[in-house]
């Protein structure tokens, strides 16, 4: 009896290979063998590496995804760039594309840019053939739905003169995976939410999470609540990480350790522990975007004082980057010229290849602006990625002493696949951005003495051994530590 509540799902066909769609697509194919699950993409190199034998060389680093993409690809999960040929055999489409904050026109540096989800629904509109669930995967602007399904039914009207009328549904289904961790969020959701209006085809949609979520843990909305859930979840998110990060300048300044009042407020049951690690500010493609597109919902409705409530958590994430590079310049004596720092992590958090938005970028920004030789290492990110998210490329012979005269004063970065102690080498000062579990591993001692004095570490993770660096006779300073 379920069949004849529900559409009948053969094929899915999801447009976006990235952090997104590649990974829910892999778990989406694991779960649900019987279905043929097709990712498409208009670039062309980022499906080549999908379908790379070398798992290594997958576009996105995640634990554990190689080993889906090993037992389900070419089985019955494909990549591909032949969207429209997917679309038009797909029962359901996902629309997984990237919306970055506009950088120009109306609603510049807070709307987000909708072209892509807009140049994707007009390829559904021209492709399917039958009766087509489309789901918005995508974080996206309270009623972007109301864009996709106006798109739709255009579509729908033209082909309608021509006796081929495809039907469909727009359902909003937003993920809440969280990088480095995401297969295993996706296996076992803190909920799944599906938003629409067509029972039907909200019953299709949750039968396939039913592979392996429990129904409780599905929850239906209309569609403008799921579309502002995803956006108020991230908001939240972020606005902890802004407080706790507001609060790490009052320890520091008070004599307070930001560790201890993260716990002794975390015991609170209404508080809760999770989200309340300060660190060098939160980065990555979701949290900025989400919150500056409320921005623009709140202003656009008139409501000024929401929209400014919500912008100050932008604002402090920014600051607070900002504040970390000043303590690190004010330390090395006010100057940073031509002097030498090793960056630990550049990535926005572990476990993750992705730098977008990470405060890596600006902090390194900073320092080379100051002066300062950077040698950067992080394990999963490329040095390609950071000459892109630095505007500049590296330099690639050996540090030259005196390369800050040689450059108008602008300092230089250059790449270290290793963090051999040679890297550490006269530098002055170490700062760990990201908290790769292989940098608490680090031997201080070692490195000490390979570094100009007074040696300075900077841990805005909070993942070193305290003792062991002072035992090294380093000068250490950590976030949020006032002792
Ligand atoms: C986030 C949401 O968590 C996820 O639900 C949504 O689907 C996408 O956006 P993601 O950006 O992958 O996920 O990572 P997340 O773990 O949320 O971390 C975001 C940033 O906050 C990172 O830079 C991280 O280092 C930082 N962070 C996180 C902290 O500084 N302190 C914390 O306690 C937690
Ligand atoms: P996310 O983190 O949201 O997954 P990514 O940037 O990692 O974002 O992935 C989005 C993907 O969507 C990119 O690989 C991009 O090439 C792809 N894309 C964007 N527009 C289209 C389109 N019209 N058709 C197919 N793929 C698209």
């Amino acid at each position: 009896m379920k069949d004849a509540k529900t559409f009948k799902v053969k094929n899915i066909c999801c447009i976006g290979a990235g952090y997104v769609g590649g990974p829910t697509m892999a778990v989406i194919a694991k779960y649900c063998p019987d279905i043929n699950v097709f990712v498409v993409d208009i670039d062309k190199q980022k499906i080549s590496n999908w379908n790379n034998k070398d798992l290594n060389k997958l576009p996105v680093f995640e634990p554990n995804l190689d080993q889906i993409i090993e037992k389900c690809r070419d089985k019955n999960l494909f990549f591909s760039h032949e969207i429209e040929k997917y679309i038009s055999i797909a029962d359901i489409v996902f629309i997984s594309v990237n919306t970055p904050t506009k950088v120009r026109g109306f609603g510049a540096g807070k709307a987000s840019d909708l072209k892509w989800v807009e140049a994707c629904a007009r390829q559904v509109a021209n492709f399917a053939r039958n009766h087509t669930i489309v789901v918005e995967k995508s974080t996206l602007p309270v009623r972007t739905a109301e864009v996709i399904q106006n798109i739709l039914e255009i579509a729908q009207r033209r082909t309608k003169e021509n006796n081929e009328a495809p039907t469909f549904d727009v359902l909003s289904n937003p993920e809440f995976l969280s990088e480095g961790t995401a297969i295993n969020d996706l296996k076992n959701p803190d909920r799944v939410l599906i938003g629409g209006n067509n029972n039907k085809a909200i019953k299709t949609l949750s039968a396939i999470y039913e592979n392996w979520v429990s129904k409780d843990k599905i929850l239906e909305t209309n569609i403008w609540s799921s579309e502002l859930a995803k956006l108020t979840s991230n908001a939240f998110l972020a606005q902890r990480i802004s407080s706790i990060n507001s609060i790490s300048a009052i320890c520091e300044s008070t004599g307070a350790d930001v560790r201890e009042v993260s716990r002794a407020i975390g015991k609170d049951t209404r508080i809760g522990s999770k989200f309340l690690d300060s660190g060098p500010g939160f980065g990555g493609s979701c949290f900025k975007k989400d919150i500056l597109n409320l921005v623009y919902i709140a202003k656009f409705y008139g409501l000024n004082e929401v929209a400014d409530f919500w912008e100050s958590v932008v604002n402090i994430n920014t600051w607070h980057q900002s504040r970390i590079s000043q303590l690190v310049i004010k330390n090395l004596f006010g100057t940073l010229a031509g002097k030498k720092i090793v960056i630990l992590g550049f990535a926005f958090k572990a476990n993750t290849n992705d730098t977008r938005e990470s405060a890596a970028i600006q902090i390194c920004k900073d320092l080379i602006n100051e002066g300062a030789n950077l040698i950067i290492n992080d394990p999963k990110v490329s040095s390609n990625q950071i000459t892109h998210d630095l505007e500049m490329e590296q330099l690639n012979t050996k540090l030259e002493e005196n390369s800050f005269y040689n450059n108008n004063g602008l300092g230089s970065w250059s790449f270290s696949k290793n963090i051999d102690i040679e890297i550490f080498e006269d530098a002055y000062a170490v700062l760990v951005l990201t908290e790769w579990p292989q940098y608490s591993m680090i031997n201080w001692k070692k490195i000490a003495k390979k570094m100009i004095q007074p040696g300075w570490i900077f841990d805005s993770r909070s993942i070193l051994d305290s003792e062991e660096v002072k035992n090294a006779e380093l000068n250490l300073w950590r976030v949020g530590d006032g002792s």
